[in-house]
């Protein structure tokens, strides 16, 4: 076995099979409780800043995008158009594009063409008024009406016109109604127009009538205008 003299590292090593002195029981075993009790302390604030942190980072957001939302609408076209912005009810802003536009003191109708007034709580998201016409940011469906109530002894007509570069004649008819005389004088009617449409980006809206001078104004959800996205 001994080849060369030297004895064997086994034989040598003998101690080796003692087993290990137990560390000192009490002190070592507060000292691991508190080094514990103290990391413990150490993950719980951090993942109490993270859950912080995180609550911010989502109010930031919200509150962001939120506001880009009711903007965006105003910024389009590179102008700044007389909008009001999209208010949220119950911080709710509408899915689609939407506009419902009334009358109002502060309009003054040109002599065919009804203007529409921006103070009296219009509702106007992701479209724009501008001198009377309503115009598309989206393209898509979107359903399209108008409201008037007139008093006219003579013919009467309320059309809404679509304004448009894609057609040559500049404007097309989308919906109109006629009324035709004789009829008492001082008799009051409404005429209200509705239906489906296929509107592409800066298309523009506007509603004419025979004689904006017959149109009687009194309240003003008593002529509307408004248009939604489907
Ligand atoms: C609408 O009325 C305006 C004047 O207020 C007129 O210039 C325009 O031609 C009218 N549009 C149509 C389609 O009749």
């Amino acid at each position: 076995m001994e080849k060369h003299g030297y004895p064997s590292v086994f034989v040598v090593d003998s101690s080796a099979g003692r087993p290990p002195l137990p560390p000192r029981p009490t002190k070592g075993k507060m000292r691991g409780g508190a080094a514990q009790t103290l990391l413990f302390m150490l993950v719980g604030l951090a993942l109490c800043g993270m859950i912080i942190e995180g609550c911010f980072i989502y109010y930031l957001y919200q509150s962001a995008s939120a506001s880009t939302t009711a903007t965006a609408s105003k910024l389009i076209g590179g102008e700044t158009v007389a909008t009001p912005t999209a208010r949220p009810i119950n911080g709710l802003l509408p899915s689609k594009p939407v506009a419902h536009l009334t009358d109002g003191h502060d309009v003054k109708h040109k002599k065919h063409t009804m203007a529409w007034s921006m103070n009296a709580d219009p509702i106007l998201y992701q479209m724009d008024y501008k001198d009377t016409k309503l115009i598309v940011h989206k393209e898509g469906y979107y359903y399209v009406y108008s409201k008037v109530f007139f008093s006219d002894s003579k013919t009467f007509y309320h059309v809404i016109e679509l304004h448009t570069k894609r057609y040559a004649g500049g404007h097309i008819t989308l919906l109109q109604s006629r009324r035709y005389a004789p009829v008492t004088s001082g008799m009051r009617s409404n005429s209200y127009l509705g239906g489906v449409f296929h509107l592409y980006k800066d298309d523009a809206l506007y509603v004419n009538v025979s004689d904006t001078s017959k149109i009687e104004r009194h309240k003003s959800y008593e002529n509307v205008f408004g248009v939604f996205m489907i």
